[in-house]
């Protein structure tokens, strides 16, 4: 049987199952049976949009920051004790960051505060009882504990703890904690000597050696009048922050701080203003250098000739025509850590470029005279003092290809050449996958590599790799 995710559906049908579900007091996935049952039964409700009541209105409003995000849900189970009432606070704050809330309130918690709040602000039913008919049919605690993302548990008093530690499931939410196969975050709640009495601390000791990560307590004062000491829960947006770390991990950022120059695209060499010489070259396998660069930390600065892509996000394009405008704006960019030469550029001009329009005459074609463009590979390469410690050059050969690699890298001075057969049948021109071989020196000697048929995107993803373990075993010194 297919199996349907919620999250993933429309954000405006989302939206509409959430106020119809928070209407009829069901969870989500309750409302969808319902739907569906009723939809067969023929007898369904009109799918007419719904008023939002003030406090159950459309999702909370996502900042630019979350909203590229992915979304995430967490069951949220709150025991009872006074600081439940943060708890409020916390469904608003994992809502802010694109977090799915589904709570579960422990007999106890029902004291402190209502089902009637915390569905009106999580959009959800509230679940209470382990043995609940309507969710307890399909083994409701089951989903409540597997279908999420994490199980957070604010406040963690020192009871539920106990329990945790033990393996008891006599309630809803110990049953939810024993049975998930999801992270717990605990963020717990209790008097300073209940946090410091020695059950208490074998049981922290346990959670921990089991895998449970804690947020807290803090020290501070207590409800109780008079009392002070660590116990009190942490701060409703620390516990969220805490909560966001766990469901997304920093990505590394292993180029933070490099400066990394690419070249891509052909180049076009004017012959009179309308007419120019130009390669089929796309600029794909530069672009997806450069976004693999960026996504790897690097401030990233493309040089890119004529080409039909959107601009990588978070790298600065300067885009040029010939190979004289790709060489000056190089110069200019200096100086930089690594350099990536992926462009196809033009090996002649036209040395008469003609000013107005060459016309046909009874002489017939006018002579086109070419004359030798600058190497920008091998003139970076060659550089005293600015020469990036790390220079990597592309090598298109349609013959001899590493043969003709390996002896661009020594003509060019480079410290690793990308060799790719870029004959008509390979389609690598204008395609979106490519063979290549890496060629570098080692130990005196030429290495090849040679890397299976990848997209260009894996391909750039693997020599920024490269790129990264040979900036970590050389301590590359930073450009200045
Ligand atoms: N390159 C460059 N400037 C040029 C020509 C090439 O920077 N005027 C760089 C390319 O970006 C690539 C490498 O040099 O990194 C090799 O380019 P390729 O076109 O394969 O070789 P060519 O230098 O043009 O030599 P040949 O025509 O003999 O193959």
């Amino acid at each position: 049987m297919a199996s349907l995710t919620i999250r993933k559906l429309d954000e405006n049908v989302k939206t509409y199952l959430r106020l119809r579900s928070a209407k009829n007091r069901r969870s989500v996935e309750e409302e969808v049976r319902v739907i569906l049952r009723e939809l067969i039964e023929g007898r369904e409700e009109p799918l007419t949009p719904l008023a939002a009541p003030p406090d159950v209105a459309a999702p909370a409003p996502t900042s630019q920051r979350t909203s590229a995000l992915p979304e995430a849900s967490v069951t949220l189970i709150i025991g009872g004790g006074i600081a439940a009432y943060k708890s409020l606070d916390l469904i608003r704050r994992l809502k802010e960051r694109r977090i799915e809330v589904r709570c579960v309130l422990t007999k106890a918690a029902q004291q402190f505060v209502t089902s009637l709040a915390v569905s009106a602000l999580s959009h959800e039913r509230v679940y209470t009882d382990l043995f609940d008919p309507q969710s307890e049919f399909d083994a409701g605690h089951i989903r409540l504990a597997r279908d999420c993302d994490l199980i957070v548990v604010a406040p963690a008093t020192a009871d539920l703890m106990a329990k945790m530690a033990h393996g008891h499931a006599d309630d809803l939410a110990s049953a939810i904690l024993l049975a998930t196969n999801r992270r717990i975050l605990l963020a717990p709640a209790m008097n300073p000597l209940m946090w410091n009495n020695a059950a208490t601390r074998r049981n922290v000791a346990q959670l921990q050696r089991d895998g449970v990560v804690l947020i807290g307590p803090n020290s501070g004062e207590m409800a109780e009048a008079g009392e002070a000491g660590v116990g009190r829960m942490s701060e409703a947006i620390e516990i969220a922050a805490a909560a966001e770390r766990l469901l997304r991990p920093p990505v590394p950022r292993p180029l933070a701080g490099k400066r990394v120059l690419i070249t891509a695209g052909p180049t076009h060499e004017p012959i009179d203003p309308v007419r120019y010489i130009a390669n089929r070259s796309s600029g794909k396998q530069g672009f997806a250098i450069a976004a693999a660069a960026q996504a790897a930390g690097a401030e990233v600065i493309l040089v890119s000739g004529p080409v039909d892509l959107d601009d990588p996000d978070g790298v600065t394009v300067k885009h040029v025509e010939s190979a004289r405008q790709m060489l000056e704006h190089v110069q200019a960019s200096l100086p930089v850590d690594i350099a990536i030469f992926a462009a196809a550029v033009a090996d002649w001009r036209v040395a008469n470029e003609g000013e107005q329009k060459l016309k046909k005459t009874s002489a017939g074609m006018p002579p086109l005279q070419l004359v030798e463009n600058p190497d920008i590979l091998a003139t970076i390469s060659k550089l005293i003092g600015k020469r990036p410690p790390l220079v990597i050059g592309f090598a298109a050969e349609t013959e001899h290809l590493i043969d003709n690699a390996k002896s661009k890298l020594q003509r060019k001075g480079c410290d690793w050449i990308v060799a790719n057969d870029v004959s008509p049948a390979t389609g690598v021109m204008g395609g979106d996958r490519n063979t290549v071989h890496l060629i570098s020196r080692k130990n005196g000697e030429i290495a090849v590599d040679s890397w299976p048929v990848m997209t260009k995107e894996q391909v750039a993803t693997e020599l920024i790799a490269h790129v990264v373990k040979s900036v970590a075993d050389k301590s590359l010194e930073p450009a200045s």
